[in-house]
């Protein structure tokens, strides 16, 4: 009779493990069911597609990423696609700021599996589209970041009228972050890019209280500097509905132009 404690902690155990495991084990085939669509009849607004594609062959699992029934099946028709220096220039356009390319974005970052979004303002490099920000020491974000540098930023243009259905404009960008200390190389130079852009946008009083050259012994000193390489950027925007293209359109750097 005492074994049955035993054994009904076991069993407990055992299926306690096995739902634990069970969600992992799925992915292999692609995960729930429920999360696709089943593609019967599509609407009136699904986005244009190359002729003679099947609707499996974007509706199924092929074991590429978390993106498969979604943005990444689009990368499969050239119809709807803008060549690779298109989507650059669009995601210029979107992210060019006041002409200094310094914008407000959401990063999300990741530690021990919990996710956390910042806002922080970026400066994207319009050659390479790495992206730099300057922030101050010790932020929970920072700790995400040198645990593990996987990091996504979105940018958002918030509209007042509230037309988000029919004309959206956002940005998604997924890379790796590089943390850069004072005596790092390439430290002086993106420091120089955040003083010099955040200087754009400073109030004169501002200004008066400290010298530029104050400024960046305070960034040496108390701050770093986050980089972001990207691997991959999809944009969105109303235009590219309107021009009866994919609404969402990716760029990625290693991608033939
Ligand atoms: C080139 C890839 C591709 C092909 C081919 C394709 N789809 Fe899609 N489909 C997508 C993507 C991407 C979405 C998600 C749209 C979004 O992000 O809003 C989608 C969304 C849908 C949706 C939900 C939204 C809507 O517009 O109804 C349905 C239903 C659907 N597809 C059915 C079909 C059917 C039926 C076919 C074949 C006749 C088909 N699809 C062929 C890529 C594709």
């Amino acid at each position: 009779m005492r074994r049955w404690p035993w054994i009904a902690c076991g069993v407990s155990l055992f299926f306690c493990w096995t739902s634990c495991c069970a969600g992992y084990d799925g992915w292999q085939d692609g995960g729930p069911a429920y999360i696709y669509v089943k593609p019967t009849q599509k609407s009136p607004f699904h986005m244009p597609y190359d002729e003679g594609m099947k609707c499996a062959d974007c509706h199924g699992w092929d074991g590429v990423d978390a993106y498969t029934s979604a943005t990444m099946s689009l990368k499969k028709s050239a119809k709807g696609r803008l060549p690779q220096d298109e989507i650059k220039k669009a995601i210029l356009e979107t992210l060019k700021g006041s002409g200094d390319y310094r914008e407000m974005y959401a990063l999300a970052t990741s530690f021990n599996d919990e996710p956390l979004a910042t806002c922080a303002e970026f400066i994207l490099d319009p050659e390479t589209l790495t992206l730099y920000a300057s922030s101050e020491k010790q932020t929970e974000k920072l700790f995400h970041i040198a645990a593990n540098p996987r990091v996504s930023l979105v940018y958002v243009r918030q509209r007042s009228d509230m037309m988000y259905f029919t004309d959206p404009t956002g940005v998604q960008i997924r890379g790796r972050a590089v943390q850069l200390k004072d005596g790092d190389p390439g430290f002086d130079e993106a420091a120089d890019l955040c003083l010099e852009t955040a200087m754009n946008h400073m109030p004169e009083a501002m200004k008066q209280k400290m010298t530029r050259e104050a400024m960046m012994a305070n960034i040496r000193k108390n701050q770093l500097i986050t980089k972001v390489i990207p691997e991959r950027i999809v944009i969105t925007s109303g235009d590219f509905i309107r021009r009866g293209l994919h609404r969402k359109q990716i760029w990625e750097p290693r991608a033939p132009r």
